[in-house]
This record gives structure tokens, sequence and C-alpha cells, in this order.
């Protein structure tokens, strides 16, 4: 069975793509050092405690497993504290990933899927393709980008090939129950939305109610965490046969509002959810829809569980009061 170095593996995206990876007949040893990702995630593979600055350490977890590739996710990855607090996500960010690279070069892996985002974009009207000018609006998309063209000089000069993967928003929770979405703080909208409708928020935060969108709130263009799970282990396949630098979105192509993903969670868990109107936070674009065309025809994307419906309906055990969370975790 072919081993995947997974860092990150304990995080929200990282421990999903590890159940896909195994289902997928994949030993997935994730690397991680727990700084927002959970031990308990960790149930398709070895863990390897450990952070991504520190070479050695690294080395030592590559000698003891010899992987075949990695799998990028470990990262800082929180706009409103990337413009608080940029020299972190400048250290975590593009040193770690700097590191991460070092090590695999000395031993020799030459395959990497790498979490990109579309944050590396920033602001677009229109959907927004592979070849859409990089122009991100905040330190945390600065990193990520700058990370993207540490991989390509990479792959330009030594044995790397490489797949970044520029998702858009990722939602939802494992289909069978078995993970979710566990952060502290959270900061991402569906989960904000599924606090307050348990009534463990007072109510969820819009931030931005009149801009230039249908009605006044930011859109944006969510994908369920499965679907993108699946898309990484189509990824690796594709690496297998193909040399050089490539890129791909990973999303919908649908926008959907914050208002309009407040009215669904509304339906599907049956509760009114409180709002709080706020100004549109510094560094958050104002939409961002994929053409994820590339990823469809070439990796086989599929976005089935992706519907705004879907996306709660999965979600919602994690935050319901009813829902049994800690046992499963
Ligand atoms: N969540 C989204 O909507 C989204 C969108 C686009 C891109 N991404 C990217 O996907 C990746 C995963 O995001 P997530 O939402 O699962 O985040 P997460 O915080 O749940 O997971 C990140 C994991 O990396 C680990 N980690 C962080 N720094 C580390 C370090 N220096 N050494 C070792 N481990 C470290 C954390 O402990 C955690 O387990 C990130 O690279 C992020 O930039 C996420």
């Amino acid at each position: 069975m072919t081993t995947v170095l997974v860092t990150g593996g304990a995080g929200y995206i990282g421990s999903h793509a590890c159940k896909a990876l195994a289902a997928a007949g994949y030993v997935p040893v994730t690397f991680d050092n727990l700084s927002t990702g959970h031990r308990s995630a960790v149930r398709w593979g070895p863990f390897e405690y450990g952070d991504l600055k520190d070479l050695p350490r690294l080395q030592e977890v590559i000698r003891t497993w010899r992987p075949a590739a990695v799998m990028h996710f470990a990262a800082s990855a929180y706009v409103g504290e990337s413009v608080a607090d940029p020299a972190s996500y400048w250290r975590n960010n593009v040193q770690g990933s700097a590191t991460l690279l070092e090590a695999m070069r000395l031993s020799g892996i030459e395959a990497l899927v790498f979490s990109s985002t579309c944050a590396t974009y920033g602001n677009h009207d229109s959907l927004i393709n592979e070849a859409t000018p990089q122009r991100p609006c905040n330190p945390y998309g600065r990193t990520k980008l700058a990370v993207e063209w540490m991989i390509g000089d990479h792959v330009a000069a030594y044995a790397l090939r490489a797949v970044c993967l520029r998702y858009f928003n990722a939602a939802g929770a494992d289909p069978d129950g078995e993970l979710g979405e566990d952060h502290d703080p959270e900061p991402h909208l569906i989960p904000r939305i599924l606090m307050a409708a348990a009534g463990r928020l007072p109510a969820v935060e819009i931030f931005g109610t009149a801009l230039p969108t249908p009605d006044g709130t930011p859109i944006r263009d969510y994908i369920h965490v499965s679907d993108l799970a699946d898309a990484h282990v189509a990824a690796l396949k594709y690496l297998s046969g193909a040399a050089g630098f490539h890129a791909f979105n990973l999303g919908t192509g649908r926008g959907t509002s914050v208002l309009a993903m407040i009215e669904a969670a509304e339906q599907v868990t049956r509760r009114t959810i409180p709002r709080l109107l706020k100004p549109q936070r510094p560094g958050d674009p104002v939409q961002l829809v994929a053409d994820a065309g590339a990823a469809r025809t070439v990796l086989g994307l599929r976005t089935s569980r992706s519907s705004p419906e879907t996306l709660i309906a999965t979600a919602w055990p994690w935050f319901s009061p009813d829902g049994d969370r800690a046992s499963r975790m």
C-alpha cells in the first residue's frame, strides 16, 4: 500500500482527506502539531506529532514511513487573524512550507498536493478560473500565494511534481457522522450559523450588508469537505502521470450569499437564527465564486454533496444540542 504523509491531518479538511485516502487504499500518516487540530480526528492511519518548521523531526518521520507523496494541509488559515498578526502567518505558512519542501527534496519525495485557496485571487466580479490574476487582499492569501510560487520554483529546478488545489469555502461534515468541523474560536460561517441555531452563540454576525450583491451580503462558493477530500485522492492519482506544476480550483461554480445560507439553515434546522448586522471586515472580498471546469474535466471533481441544504444537514449534528458530538471525536 502506498503511504502518504498528510501534514495537518488532524485538522478539519485534512482529517476528511485521511478518511478518503484510507478508503482508496492508501496509508495516510498524519504529521500535526495539534495547534488547531485534534488527536481524536486521526483515525485512518498513524499519527506523528511534530511542527512543520522542525526539519530534523520531519526527516525522522519521513525516514520511518517512507511516504511516496505528501499532502500539505498544515497552515494557519484565518483571514482576520492574519490581518492582526501577519508575522505569525508568514512564519507558519511560508517558513513551514519551505521546511517541508526541504525535507521532501533531501529525501527524494517527488509528489506534492498543496492546500491553496481562493484567497490567493482577491476580489473579482466574475467567475474565477485558474488564469484569473492572483491579487490576494489579505496577509493569509499572500502567504498562500507565496507558497504556490515557492512550489513552482521547486518544480522548475528539482524533481518535484505538484498540484495546488485552490479551495473555495470548505463546509459541511462527514456524511457518516465520524468527523466534523471543530475550531476554537470558530470563525467560519456555517458553524457560526449552527452555533447560533443551537443557542451556543447569541446571534450570527453578517459582516457587510450593503455590498454590491443582490441582497447586499458577501457571496461565497461553498464546497462539501468530503467532495474536497475525494478531489485530493484524484489529484494524487493524476500526479502519478503528470510532471510539472498544476493548479485547480475546487468549488461548485455557484455563489451563495450569507443571507441565503442563513435562510437555508433555518429551513433545515427548523429554527429561527438570530442575526447581528456588522460592517464589512478589512481584507474580506465581496464575492468569490469558482469556475471549477478544469477540476471537473481533469480530476473528475464531483460536488454532489455541496448544496447549501446538504452542507447544513451534514454539519448540524455537530452543533445541535441533540447531537452527540463529544462521543464521536
Ligand atoms: N477551511 C477552508 O474553507 C479552507 C479554504 C481554502 C483553503 N484552506 C486550506 O486548507 C488547509 C486546511 O484548512 P482547515 O480548515 O482544515 O484548517 P485546520 O486549522 O482545521 O487544520 C490545519 C491543521 O494543521 C495543523 N498545523 C498548523 N500549523 C502546523 C505546523 N506548523 N506544524 C504542524 N501542524 C500544523 C493544525 O494543528 C491543524 O490540525 C489550510 O492549508 C488552509 O489554508 C482551507
